[in-house]
């Protein structure tokens, strides 16, 4: 669920462990929770600063008095065996010390119930899109119900400006374990669970590209379990939605391939919408060739590591579910070639 104070530190440390793979060669932007991009990230972020503001504070009030008392009243020559002075009780004092801590508390948690309250009763405007996401051992399901797109670990959607505003509303579920969304620069991080729904929203103000990844541990390739979101410029987002959109045409130069993609088993687990291929446990393929990546991240979609990845997903992924088909080099070749085609 949507945790705000404990969210920063560990996952941090994950992300960092993570970015080493497909973040290394592109371009994808930083996972910086202190550059937020998108509305509930910028709610989030500037109340961590007025938290960290505050035990800062706090710290300095401390720390200082402590340095202070230490050194004006340490041990001098002079005391030797002498007790200091012995005080009973100050009124004052224990005021002091119980009404401020009181104050800061109630401040805290005014702020705070303030803080969720914005993130998680967002009323969706009636422009926003919405989303679902499924998290499968190891990749993101994307599906956009009002527009009939299904894609996989790439989440695309429109900018949003004050004039116009674009938020997405996402819906989280999971196909096997816990899984959790995180996109540190458009918000706070929330758990895919299985048999339940959990709910989210972005707003993301820049076009680009977000990177972000898998925040609760779920099996062997928990870090390769990679995703962006790929925020569009006015206008663009449309254009993507028409291409996802268009009825597949089939290339007749590629036939062989297709022959053995559908001889195989590939098509008890992909779908290619207009085919008999319509297998729901791995990532759609029908616009496969329009993702950056494969794997869920681990490569780049290129030929050389599509015909990698087909050849041997454990070799780049190890645990991946997608099993070695044990195909010829030039069955890899037909293959990749009819795989090429679905743009
Ligand atoms: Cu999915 Cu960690």
């Amino acid at each position: 669920m949507l945790d705000i104070l404990g969210q920063t530190i560990p996952t941090c440390l994950c992300l960092l462990l993570a970015n080493v793979s497909v973040y290394a060669e592109s371009p994808a932007q930083t996972t910086n929770i202190f550059r937020p991009d998108s509305t509930p990230a910028q709610v989030i972020s500037d109340y961590t600063v007025l938290v960290l503001a505050i035990c800062a504070v706090i710290f300095a009030v401390v720390a200082g008095l402590l340095l202070y008392t230490t050194i004006r009243y340490r041990r001098r020559r002079a005391d030797d065996g002498l007790e200091p002075p012995q005080i009973y009780g100050s009124n004052q004092l224990e005021l002091a010390w119980t009404v401020v801590p009181i104050l800061i508390v109630l401040v805290l948690s005014l702020v705070t119930v303030r803080t969720i309250a914005d993130v998680q009763n967002a009323v969706p405007p009636p422009n926003s899109l919405r989303a679902t996401v499924v998290g499968h051992q190891w990749w993101w399901e994307i599906r956009y119900p009002e527009l009939g797109i299904v894609t996989a670990n790439e989440l695309h959607v429109p900018v949003s400006d004050a004039t116009q505003r674009k938020p997405t509303f996402l819906t989280l579920e999971s196909a096997d374990v816990a899984h959790s969304f995180w996109v540190p620069l458009l918000a706070g991080k929330t758990d895919l669970i299985p048999n339940r729904q959990n709910r989210m929203w972005i707003e993301p103000t820049k076009p680009g590209t977000y990177a972000g990844n898998c925040a609760e541990y779920c099996g062997t390739q928990h870090a390769h379990m990679l995703i962006r979101v790929i925020v569009h410029p006015p206008g663009d987002f449309e254009r993507w939605v028409t291409e996802q959109r268009k009825p597949r045409t089939e290339d007749a130069t590629v036939q062989a391939g297709r022959n053995l993609f559908f001889a195989n088993s590939c098509i008890s687990c992909h779908t290619i919408n207009g085919t008999t291929a319509q297998g729901k446990f791995g990532p759609d393929l029908t616009h496969l060739m329009s993702r950056e990546t494969i794997g869920s991240g681990v490569a780049l979609n290129t030929p050389e590591k599509l015909r990698a990845w087909v050849k041997d997903p454990q070799a780049l992924k190890k645990g991946s579910l997608m099993p070695n088909m044990q195909l010829t080099d030039e069955q890899l070749d037909h293959v990749v070639s009819y795989l090429l085609t679905l743009k």
